[in-house]
C-alpha cells in the first residue's frame, strides 16, 4: 500500500514507545485510604480482600509499608463502636477520639506523610447518614454543616493535611475554610468530594464501616443519600458543584466513584486548573479482586491499566485501596 501515515512507526519498538507515551504513573500520584478501629488486632474486610481495619499499631506499620513504597499520602475512616454513635455523630469533633489519636501518632512516627481526613457523619450517626436526620426524615444541610466545621477543626488540630468532606451538604466548603481559618489552620487544604454521586460503587465500603443508612431511632430514616449525593445521571451538575467548590476555598476538587465516572474527571479538567482527584472507590477495588481471585483477569494487568486511564482522562491524583500494590507493581517494572 501506498500510504503515507504509519502509526505504527511509532508502536515498533519499546523505546519508541516510551518516547511518544503521553501518561504516566507514579506512587506519588496515589493517596491511600485505609480504614481504623480500636481493636487491638488487624481484622479482615470479608468484600474488600488485602484490606483490613487496622488496629493503631497495624495503621502505623501499614503506613510505614507505604511510605517505603514511595506513597506520600494517606486518607483515614474510621469504625465507631456503636456505643459512640449518635444522631448528631458528635463524637466526631472528640479530640480524643480515634482519628484524632491516629493523626497524632502517624505524625509522630511517619511526620512526612501527609495526612487527608473524611468529613461527614456516617460513620459516628445511629441513623448511617452524613448529615443530621431531623424527626420527619430529612437530612438536615445547615446544622450539619455547623458539626462538620467542628470536626475539621479537631482534625486539623490533630495534625491533618487535607481535609476531605464527603457529605455534600451545600456550602461545606466556605464553611469549613472559614473555620480552619478562624482557628489558625489556614495552612490546612480541603480537598473537596466536589462531584459525589449516590453510587452502589459505596457497598463495600459501608460493610467496613458498618455505615450503611439504618432505622434504629424509631425515626423514619432515608434509605439511600439522594437527596445529598449526585444523581448518577447528571454530567451538567457536576460543574455547578466544581464552580461552587472553587469561589467556597477548594484546593483540590474530585470525582467519586471513579471508573464508570471517566466523563466527568475529563469535563472537570476542562473547566479548571484546580488539581483533580478520582476516588477509585470499594466497589471497584472488590469487583478487581473478586474476578481475579477466579482466575479470571490479571489482577496486575488490570489494576495499572485502569489507573493509568484515571490519568489520561484528566486525575492528577487517585484515591485507591490497590495503591501499595501497584506502588509496588511499578517499583518492579
Ligand atoms: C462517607 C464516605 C463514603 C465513601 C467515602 N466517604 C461512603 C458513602 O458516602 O456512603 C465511599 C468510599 C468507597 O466506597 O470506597 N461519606
Amino acid at each position: 500500500m501506498d500510504l503515507t501515515y504509519r502509526p505504527r512507526r511509532l508502536r515498533r519498538t519499546p523505546a519508541l514507545r516510551a518516547l511518544v507515551r503521553e501518561h504516566h504513573l507514579a506512587p506519588t500520584d496515589f493517596i491511600y485510604p485505609l480504614f481504623v478501629h480500636e481493636g487491638a488486632t488487624n481484622e479482615p474486610i470479608g468484600a474488600m480482600p488485602g484490606s483490613s481495619r487496622w488496629s493503631l499499631e497495624g495503621l502505623v506499620d501499614e503506613v510505614g509499608r507505604a511510605w517505603d513504597l514511595g506513597i506520600r499520602c494517606v486518607v483515614l475512616f474510621p469504625k465507631v463502636a456503636d456505643g459512640l454513635k449518635s444522631e448528631d455523630g458528635a463524637e466526631c469533633f472528640n479530640e480524643h477520639g480515634l482519628i484524632p489519636r491516629a493523626i497524632r501518632l502517624l505524625k509522630e512516627v511517619h511526620p512526612g506523610m501527609a495526612i487527608m481526613t473524611d468529613v461527614a457523619l456516617d460513620p459516628y450517626s445511629c441513623d448511617g447518614h452524613d448529615g443530621i436526620v431531623s424527626d420527619d426524615g430529612v437530612v438536615l444541610n445547615d446544622e450539619t454543616v455547623e458539626i462538620l466545621c467542628r470536626q475539621a477543626v479537631a482534625q486539623a488540630r490533630a495534625g491533618a493535611d487535607l481535609i476531605g468532606p464527603s457529605d455534600m451538604m451545600d456550602g461545606r466548603v466556605a464553611a469549613i475554610r472559614e473555620s480552619l481559618d478562624e482557628e489558625g489552620f489556614e495552612h490546612v487544604g480541603i480537598i473537596s468530594y466536589t462531584a459525589k454521586y449516590a453510587s452502589a460503587y459505596y457497598g463495600p465500603f459501608r460493610e467496613a464501616l458498618d455505615s450503611a443508612p439504618r432505622t434504629i431511632s424509631g425515626k423514619p430514616i432515608p434509605k439511600d443519600k439522594s437527596t445529598y449525593q449526585m444523581d448518577v445521571a447528571n454530567g451538567r451538575e457536576a460543574l455547578t458543584e466544581a464552580l461552587l467548590d472553587e469561589q467556597e476555598g477548594a484546593d483540590i476538587l474530585m470525582v467519586k466513584p471513579g471508573l464508570a465516572y471517566l466523563d466527568i474527571i475529563h469535563r472537570l479538567r476542562g473547566e479548571s486548573e484546580l488539581p483533580i482527584a478520582a476516588y477509585n472507590v470499594s466497589g471497584e477495588y472488590s469487583m478487581v479482586k473478586a474476578a481475579a481471585e477466579r482466575g479470571w483477569i490479571d489482577e496486575r494487568a488490570i489494576v495499572l491499566e485502569t489507573l493509568l486511564c484515571f490519568r489520561r482522562a484528566g486525575a492528577d491524583l487517585i484515591l485507591t485501596y490497590h495503591a501499595c500494590d501497584a506502588a509496588q507493581w511499578l517499583k518492579a517494572g
